[in-house]
């Protein structure tokens, strides 16, 4: 407690600190005694007071205070009478008056005959019949009598600096009077009271000095020295400050530059393909059969434009058929079909970025370790899982005695370094052999979610391209990682724009700004 109590007290204005010392010889000091005690103004005092309200030391109580006055109507009818005072004067002499003339007879204006009636009646003076008013006993008693309302004219007219409080006998003739419109002038007054909280008794106890500390370090106090001899008041690091929303990168792009740096950490070298490719690169190198479910038009986008691809050379294109008809020298039997050149030459969206593993293969020689980041297309409907258009990473390793013990130690560390631990499961994937299944822990969720495949390339794949070295390949995807690392249920969330969404984003390790 005394630590928090000398924390505070360091942390208090000057203003703060002689507020608090008014405070502790007069309780009941009003802002504006302390403004005359310390030649502060009184909005410094109420600004001081404020802060001291908010670190819960002293209480700031607000009383507004009503004064009352007459308008000048106000004033006319308390030295005139009421128009319906008026109205019964003449009719305590006349018994009646004709509506039409009761203007002329009672001497109010034409506009006011209207209110008069509504209070005579109101008070029981007079009764309207047919056209005409008549005085009733209850008005005749009143020939000698003061209504209440008529009181509290007369009072507030003897009253003329205004009136605060109204006595009991008079309330009732003050309410009367709020009622009818103009006669009242009203003048609102907010008064504010302070009092000391415990806290503020705490540090009253404790003790403190006032001495003018400086907030700020001028160019004239280095100069003369005087820096030396200054109390500086310290900084409350605590104080709440607006959020500022710092530019930053999409989650995406986080993700993939994190993912780029990774691999040429790694020792990987980039390589991006295209987008439209022969669906000899996309499929046929994969030693996918033509006839293969992926290849259908629901899952692959074909383009007309350009409606076919150059195959590459004929050497390549031979072997390839042949390993598809009948495994050539791999020591498979192939798929067993008519291989179709035609089909090969189908221009297509890549549906994957592993096409880009087996050009590579095709175009360099081992040892080779390369990766791709790039967008896939697939014809999907959009929902909450799935995008016509994403993103995928593929990594290839290819070198002399590379083993699938080498495919799994590269995804530990692949993953490991995207802060992921790891299990794999078997799977199947027509140009893979051995093959596996990534999946990734999650802590949150407990359990393992699957993240993205990965095999040695078959000799069907290997062969023909030239290759006679192992390679190891794995692909994921980035949508999915950056949901589960941003918590994100729908993908489609991290292509909306959403602004205050994306604002409010970790950037880096979970750190918000
Ligand atoms: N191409 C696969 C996909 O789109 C992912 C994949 C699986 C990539 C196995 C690979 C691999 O390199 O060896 O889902």
């Amino acid at each position: 407690m005394s630590e928090d109590i000398k924390k505070t007290i360091s942390e208090l204005h000057i203003y703060e600190k002689k507020l608090l010392k008014e405070l502790e010889s007069n309780p009941k000091a009003t802002p504006e005694d302390i403004a005359n005690n310390t030649g502060m103004d009184i909005k410094s005092v109420m600004s001081a007071a404020g802060s001291l309200a908010a670190k819960s030391i002293i209480e700031v109580d607000k009383k507004v205070e009503e004064t009352y006055s007459l308008t000048e109507s106000g004033l006319k009818y308390a030295e005139e009478g009421l128009p319906e005072r008026k109205i019964l004067d003449v009719l305590i002499d006349k018994n009646q008056i004709n509506m039409k003339d009761l203007a002329d007879e009672a001497g109010i204006d034409k506009q006011e005959t209207g209110i008069a009636i509504g209070w005579l009646r109101r008070k029981n003076w007079a009764q309207i019949d047919k056209g005409v008013v008549n005085i009733t006993d209850f008005g005749k008693d009143f020939a000698s009598k003061i209504d209440v309302d008529e009181k509290v004219l007369d009072y507030l007219k003897s009253n003329a600096d205004g009136v605060k409080l109204f006595t009991d006998d008079l309330v009732d003739g003050f309410k009367k009077l709020t009622g009818r419109k103009n006669i009242l002038n009203v003048e609102k007054e907010t008064s504010h009271s302070f009092k000391l909280l415990p806290k503020g008794k705490a540090i009253l106890e404790h003790g403190f000095t006032i001495k003018q500390q400086a907030t700020q370090l001028t160019h004239e106090h280095l100069k003369d020295g005087e820096w030396k001899h200054l109390e500086y008041r310290p900084y409350d690091i605590q104080a709440e400050s607006p959020i500022k929303f710092a530019g930053k990168k999409h989650p995406l792009r986080i993700i993939i530059d994190e993912i780029r740096e990774i691999f040429l950490n790694m020792g990987f070298s980039e390589d991006n393909g295209e987008f439209v490719e022969s669906a000899f690169w996309n499929f046929d190198s994969l030693f996918q059969p033509q006839d293969h479910a992926a290849r259908e038009m629901q899952d692959t986008f074909y383009l007309k434009n350009p409606l076919t691809c150059d195959l590459p050379d004929d050497a390549l294109v031979k072997l390839t058929a042949e390993t598809h008809e009948t495994g050539a020298d791999t020591g498979s039997i192939g798929w067993q079909y008519d291989w179709s050149e035609d089909i090969a030459r189908q221009s297509v969206l890549r549906t994957h970025t592993t096409g880009i593993s087996t050009k590579h293969l095709y175009e360099h020689e081992p040892p080779i370790k390369m990766f791709s980041v790039g967008r896939v297309f697939r014809r999907e409907t959009f929902d909450y899982k799935h995008l016509p258009e994403f993103h995928q990473v593929e990594g290839l390793v290819c070198d002399e005695g590379i083993s699938y013990q080498n495919l799994l130690g590269t995804l530990k560390e692949f993953y490991k370094k995207l802060g992921f631990e790891v299990r794999f499961r078997p799977a199947y994937f027509p140009y893979t052999y051995l093959s596996t299944e990534t999946e990734i822990y999650l802590e949150e969720k407990e359990s393992w979610i699957e993240l993205g495949g990965a095999g040695m390339f078959r000799p069907e794949v290997l062969k023909p391209l030239g290759i006679n070295q192992p390679a190891l390949a794995f692909g994921l995807g980035i949508e999915r990682l950056a949901m589960i690392r941003y918590d994100v249920e729908d993908i489609r969330m991290l292509y909306k724009s959403d602004i205050k969404w994306l604002r409010e984003l970790p950037t880096v390790n979970g750190v918000k700004l």
